[in-house]
C-alpha cells in the first residue's frame, strides 16, 4: 500500500489539518466575481506551516469554479513571466490571433533589473485587460497566485499591485493570493509599497489542533486498513506539535513502520517513527535554517535556547553581552528570517519546532 504522506515542501498533503473555513471568504469571492474582498488574499506564516500548500489548494478552487490560474514564485522577473503566462492563456483560449511572438515578455531581455521597461509595463496591462474581457465573456476571472513575496523585488510587488487595482478598478474578474513570512510581508505593507494590498483579506497560519491531528490520523490509517489504539494515535500526534511539516514526517515513518510490522503498530513502533521524523526534521529545516547565519546569529539563537519559553530582550543582551540597539538588530533578521517570532509583549520565541531542542543538545 502506498505511503499517503507528503513529507515534502509544497506537495499537497493527504489531508488538511486544521484549515477547515480558511478560504471560504475566497470562495464566496469567486461566485461575487470583481471587487469581492476575499478575491484580494494575503497568506503568512512560518516556514512549513503551510503557505504554499494553502495557495495549491485556492488555485484548485478556483479551478473548480471555472477560473483560470497564473501561479508564481516571486523571483526577478516574476512580473514578465506572469505576463507570458498571459499571453499564453489568450493564446489558448483561442480568440484573436496567436499574440506571443509579438509581444513575449521574456524576462531574459532585461537581465537584473526586474523591473519591467516602460513600454513592456503599457503592453503587460493591455494583455491582462484583453485575457480579463475574454474571461469576463466566458463568466469566470483570472487567479493569480505568488508566493515567497518575502524574496522579491519590491519595485515588482508594487507594479503588480497598481496594475491589478486597476483591473479591479475597471470591473474585471481578477484574484490575487500573496504568500509569504509574516514580518516580510508587514514590511511590505507598512513601506506603502503598494498600500492597496492592506485592505486585503489576511490568513495567518497557525500550527493545527493536536485533536485534529489525531483525528486526521485515526481516518488515514483506518482508511488503509490500519488499526491503531487511540492512546497510540495520540502520542504519535502530540509529537508533531501541530505542525504541518511534522504532521507529514511523522505519519510517513508511522506508515512505514505497520508496513514493516504487516500493518500493526505498537507502542515501540510509534517511538520509532517519532524519534525518525525528528531526526529528519533537524536535518531538512533546521539545519538548512541555520546554514545561512552569522556566528553572532547563532549566539543570540544559542542564547535564547538557554530559556525554557519566549525571551526578553534584556535577557539576551545580557547573555550575549550587547547592547539593547545591537539585540534588537539581530531580532529582527532573525524574525525576518522565519527563525523566531514576537510571542506577547516584547517577548519572542522559536519558530521552528526543534530548534531549542537542537540547539541545546
Ligand atoms: N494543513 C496541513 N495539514 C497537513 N499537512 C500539511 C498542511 N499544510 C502543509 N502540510 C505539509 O507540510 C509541509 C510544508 O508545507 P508547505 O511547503 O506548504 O509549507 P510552507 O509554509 O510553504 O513552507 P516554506 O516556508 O518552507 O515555503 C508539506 O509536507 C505539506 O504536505
Ligand atoms: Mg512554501
Amino acid at each position: 500500500m502506498q505511503n499517503p504522506f507528503k513529507p515534502t515542501a509544497g506537495a499537497t498533503p493527504p489531508a488538511l489539518v486544521g484549515r477547515a473555513g480558511l478560504l471560504d471568504e475566497f470562495e464566496y469571492g469567486l461566485r461575487q466575481g470583481s471587487g469581492a474582498p476575499g478575491l484580494l488574499t494575503i497568506i503568512t506564516g512560518s516556514r512549513g506551516i503551510g503557505k504554499t500548500v494553502m495557495l495549491t489548494t485556492a488555485e484548485n478552487v478556483a479551478r473548480n469554479h471555472g477560473w483560470a490560474v497564473i501561479s508564481r514564485t516571486a523571483n526577478p522577473g516574476f512580473l514578465a513571466r506572469i505576463g507570458d503566462d498571459m499571453l499564453g492563456l489568450i493564446d489558448e483560449l483561442g480568440d484573436g490571433p496567436p499574440t506571443r511572438r509579438v509581444t513575449a515578455f521574456s524576462a531574459a531581455g532585461f537581465g537584473l533589473t526586474t523591473q519591467l521597461p516602460p513600454e513592456r509595463a503599457v503592453d503587460w496591462r493591455r494583455t491582462g485587460d484583453t485575457l480579463l474581457r475574454i474571461l469576463d465573456t466566458k463568466g469566470t476571472g483570472l487567479l493569480i497566485t505568488v508566493d515567497e513575496i518575502h524574496a522579491v523585488d519590491r519595485t515588482e510587488i508594487s507594479q503588480l499591485a497598481a496594475d491589478v487595482q486597476h483591473f479591479i478598478r475597471d470591473g474585471l474578474p481578477i484574484g490575487l493570493i500573496f504568500a509569504g513570512l509574516p514580518a516580510a510581508v508587514s514590511d511590505l505593507l507598512n513601506e506603502g509599497v503598494a498600500t492597496f494590498l492592506r485592505r486585503a483579506d489576511r490568513i495567518n497560519l497557525h500550527e493545527a489542533a493536536i485533536n485534529e491531528v489525531t483525528a486526521s490520523y485515526r481516518e488515514l490509517f483506518s482508511g488503509g486498513g490500519v488499526s491503531i489504539p487511540d492512546e497510540l494515535l495520540n502520542q504519535a500526534a502530540e509529537a508533531t506539535a501541530g505542525y504541518p511539516f511534522l504532521i507529514q514526517l511523522v505519519g510517513y515513518y508511522l506508515w512505514l513502520e505497520a508496513d514493516k510490522a504487516g500493518w500493526t503498530v505498537n507502542n515501540d513502533a510509534v517511538t520509532k517513527a517519532i524519534a525518525a521524523a525528528q531526526r529528519r526534521n533537524v536535518q531538512v529545516v533546521v539545519e538548512s535554517a541555520l546554514s545561512d547565519l552569522s556566528d553572532k546569529d547563532r549566539d543570540f539563537l544559542a542564547a535564547m535556547s538557554m530559556q525554557d519559553g519566549p525571551s526578553t530582550a534584556a535577557q539576551i543582551g545580557q547573555m550575549i553581552r550587547s547592547k539593547p540597539n545591537v539585540v534588537s538588530k539581530y531580532r529582527n533578521r532573525l524574525i525576518a528570517a522565519g527563525l523566531i517570532e514576537t510571542a506577547g509583549y516584547g517577548k519572542f520565541d522559536f519558530a521552528i519546532p526543534g530548534l531549542r531542542q537542537y540547539l541545546r543538545s
